[in-house]
């Protein structure tokens, strides 16, 4: 057994993550207990890569012949440019957060959007047809999130934003696929008040301003879902205030569970163990 656990030998295929900062990152030790749980050949490394040094790690992808990589801040635009081909998602929400290099040939995915509606669907709601949803935030990682939903036939989702210019531009960008809409001012507690499902995906309570949230719980009816994309901590302010009103919550954790879960499976073509990940990744937590 080496530092991951796994056995490591001249068969192992080698998989990662890049980003700049990349020592927080909790994906090597969730992704080494998959190949550990499936018992596939693998081992996962972090790569501190700077920004002007991307292009070289996509050489260095093709020669290390390395199978699998995750993509994170700052690189998930800049990485676009390197791959070979764009999976349509990816270009639909304009970032790639993992790479399948197929016998040389770059793949780019993002299974972030898709990630957070299945953690949504397993863990919160397993039925999103007919659903009214608001989404706080109209960053990365809201568009992601849109792109999925806008799929599951929702009635509609409204998008509320600080700078209300991106909210219509996301909104834009989705309104064919979906019932889209951005909401300014009182627009927001309106909206609130006949939502199902209630999601944040701004940076509003993250540690260390965990006092902080980005909307007025009491405006939610009893039995919506309160969701936040935020897992440090566990429960934000957002949702400990929503539980007191009779919410229903949802936290982040999920969201960043299968969102490997996604990249595993096209990686590997098998079903990730997605029990085992998550309480790895709980470990590490405390
Ligand atoms: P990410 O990839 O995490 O979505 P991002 O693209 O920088 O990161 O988007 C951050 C989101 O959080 C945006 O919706 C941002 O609002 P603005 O577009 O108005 O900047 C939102 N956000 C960040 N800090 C905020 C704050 N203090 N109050 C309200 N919204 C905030």
């Amino acid at each position: 057994h080496g530092i991951t656990g796994n056995r490591i030998d001249s068969q192992t295929v080698l998989y990662g993550v890049i980003g700049d900062p990349i020592r927080h990152s909790k994906s090597p030790i969730m992704m080494n207990r998959a190949f550990r749980e499936t018992g596939i050949n693998g081992a996962y490394m972090a790569f501190h890569i700077a920004p002007d040094k991307l292009g070289d790690f996509a050489a260095a992808i093709r020669a290390m012949g390395i199978r699998g990589v995750n993509v994170t801040i700052p690189h998930k635009l800049d990485i676009m440019k390197y791959m070979d081909e764009i999976d349509a998602g990816a270009q639909a929400i304009g970032a790639v957060n993992t790479i399948v290099n197929d016998n040389g040939r770059l793949i780019g995915y993002n299974t972030d959007g898709i990630g957070y509606v299945r953690s949504l669907k397993e863990e919160a709601e397993p039925n999103l047809a007919g659903k009214r949803i608001v989404v706080i935030g109209a960053g990365g990682a809201s568009r992601g999130i849109v792109y999925a939903l806008a799929g599951e036939q929702p009635v509609s989702i409204t998008i509320a934003n600080r700078s209300v210019e991106r909210a219509e531009e996301l909104a834009a960008a989705f309104e064919t696929v979906a019932e889209v809409r951005a909401v300014a001012g009182d627009g927001l507690k309106a909206a609130c008040e006949e939502a199902d499902i209630v999601i944040n995906t701004t940076s509003v309570g993250m540690h260390p301003h965990v006092d902080a949230s980005p909307v007025d719980a009491a405006w939610l009816k009893p039995g919506a879902v309160a969701s936040d994309l935020i897992y440090n901590p566990l429960r934000t302010k957002f949702l400990l205030d929503a539980q007191k009103q009779g919410c229903r919550v949802h936290g982040g954790l999920g969201m960043f569970i299968y969102q490997g879960a996604y990249a595993f499976e096209y990686w590997t073509g098998q079903s990730a163990p997605v029990a085992a990940m998550r309480e790895t990744v709980l470990q590490s937590l405390v």
